[in-house]
This record gives structure tokens, sequence and C-alpha cells, in this order.
């Protein structure tokens, strides 16, 4: 057995979680990987156990069936030596506009990014809260506040996210943990190219390079930011731009300019 700290992190197997597996693993945590794509979770172990010499144990799991999220949630609260927990599995579902949707894959959608956090982010507190240590990511997005067409589910599992961390964070006032929701704006992963994106994927050819960021990036000013303890704020928004943007969003003094900008449309 080691004497390392373990980190847990979904959707390991692309992506943000990768880049969260790859930076934990150089800080000198013990991984435990999840996501459905097995080969590829074995592959990184490989990676990583040489690189780092860490232990790297993998679970293909689909997250999105309950059945999964329990096996997943009894692992993680007998984990002792847990620091951290990173919920990046998501997936995005293209633009169809309600009521033209698979309501199947919204289901599946809402439990793998409502469901699976909660009921992870729960098992982790069991043995964080008696090590009075331990650091929760949940990644959500800007789309949590940024109404958007074709993304009813994606975006309100998003605020589900946030407003979630936030209040979980109140709860762990005195426990030593602490909870992020992170906030990124478009990254550069797999995620747009993925299956269920198929039918949108060339919008995004649209998107000027400035929008986008790297997730090595994005990953490296969450772990920063989860560990300046004083300066602690549970939504993060890793990208300057898309904290301006947020603030033009959310600002009331700025709903007659918002309204002109949209022709009316947003009120
Ligand atoms: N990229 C962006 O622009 C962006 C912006 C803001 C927020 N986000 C959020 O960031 C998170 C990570 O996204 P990403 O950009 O890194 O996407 P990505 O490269 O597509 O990675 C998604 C990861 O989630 C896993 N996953 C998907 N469905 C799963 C399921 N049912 N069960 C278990 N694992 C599953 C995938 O692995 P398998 O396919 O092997 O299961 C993969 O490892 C998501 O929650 C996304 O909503 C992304």
């Amino acid at each position: 057995m080691s004497n390392r700290p373990l980190a847990v992190v979904t959707g390991a197997s692309d992506g943000m979680g990768k880049e969260f597996a790859r930076q934990l693993a150089a800080m000198g945590n013990d991984l435990l990987l999840i996501a459905r794509r097995g080969y590829v979770l074995d592959a990184l172990k490989d990676e990583l156990e040489k690189a780092h010499s860490v232990s790297v144990e993998t679970m293909p799991l689909d997250l999105s069936k309950l059945e999964n999220i329990e096996l997943l949630e009894k692992k993680i609260q007998d984990s002792d030596s847990l620091l951290w927990l990173v919920n990046a599995a998501g997936f995005g579902s293209g633009s169809a506009i309600f009521p033209h949707v698979s309501p199947d894959i919204e289901t599946q959608m809402l439990t793998l990014h409502t469901i699976a956090p909660m009921r992870l982010c729960r098992a982790a507190l069991i043995p964080m809260n008696v090590n009075g240590r331990g650091f929760i990511i949940n990644i959500a997005s800007v789309a949590a506040w940024l109404a958007s067409e074709g993304a009813v589910d994606y975006t309100a599992t998003k605020a589900f996210l946030v407003a979630f961390s936030k209040s979980l964070q109140a709860d762990c006032r005195k426990t030593g943990v602490l909870v992020q929701a992170l906030c990124p704006g478009f990254v550069r992963t797999g995620f747009h190219s993925s299956e269920t994106m198929k039918t949108s994927s060339e919008l995004y050819d649209n998107i000027p390079n400035f929008m986008w960021d790297k997730p090595q990036k994005v990953v490296l000013k969450s772990i920063r930011a989860a560990q300046r303890e004083s300066w602690h704020r549970v939504v993060f928004i890793p990208s300057f731009f898309y904290r301006v943007l947020s603030t033009f969003t959310y600002c009331p003094i700025l709903t007659p300019l918002r309204i002109w900008l949209s022709g009316g449309k947003m009120r």
C-alpha cells in the first residue's frame, strides 16, 4: 500500500479529465481513473506509472448508469487516502431543439452531469472529512449562465453543478475541504467532435481562435486556484475573456445594453 494521496478523476480518457490525470500524477498523487473506454485508460496508466512512479487504477464504467455510479461510490468512500475528486465526465448533445431531442440521450446527460457528481461528492466527503482535507473539482461551464439555443439540458445541468458546488462549499466550511465549480469557455478537446455533437461540429469552425483555451492551461489554473486557500472562490472561470463576458451577462446595470444588443430577445 502506498502512502501517497489518491486522486479520483472521471472522464479521464480524454480532454480535461486526461489532463487533470497527467498533472495530478506529476504532483505525486496515485490515481483512480474512470471513463467508458478502458483501453485508453490502460494506455494512460502505463504512461503515468512510468513517468511519475505512482500507482494508477482504472475502472471502465459508463457513469450515466446508476448501478455503475453506485459501484464507484463504494470504492470512493472506502479510499482512506482520498485527496482529490475531479468530476470531468461529460458530453454535449448537438443542436437539436426541443422537442426534437432524444429523451434517452438527454436523460443520460442529466444522470452523468448531475446525479453522478452529486453521489461521488457525497462519497468523497466521507474520507475527506475524516482526513480534514480534500479538493473537489466539478467541471461546469460558462454555459451555466449563458442561454444557448439547442443546449437546454446541457446549460441546465451545468447551472446545477454551479449551484450544487456553491452550497456544498457552505456545508464543507468547517471540514478543510475545498470545492470548485470550474467554468471554462471553449476548450480544445474531443468534446466538439464526439458522436453526440456530430450535427453541430461544423459550427465550431467559425469560432475565433481567441475564444478557445488549451486544456493544459485550464487545468493548471484550476489546480493552482484550488490550492490557493486564502483566495478560494467556488466559481472559477479560468480565462479573462470569459470573466468579462460573464460580468456582462450578470451585471444588472448592463441589462438595457444587453436587450438592445439582442434586438429585444434577451430579457
Ligand atoms: N471542451 C469544452 O469546450 C468545454 C467547455 C466547458 C465545459 N466543458 C465540460 O468539461 C468536461 C470535460 O469535457 P472535455 O472538453 O474534456 O470533453 P472530452 O474531451 O470529450 O472528454 C469527455 C470525457 O468524459 C468521458 N465520458 C463521456 N461520457 C461518459 C459516460 N457516460 N461515462 C463515463 N465517462 C464518460 C469521456 O470518456 P469515454 O468516451 O471513454 O467514456 C471523456 O473521457 C465536460 O463535463 C464538459 O461538459 C467542456
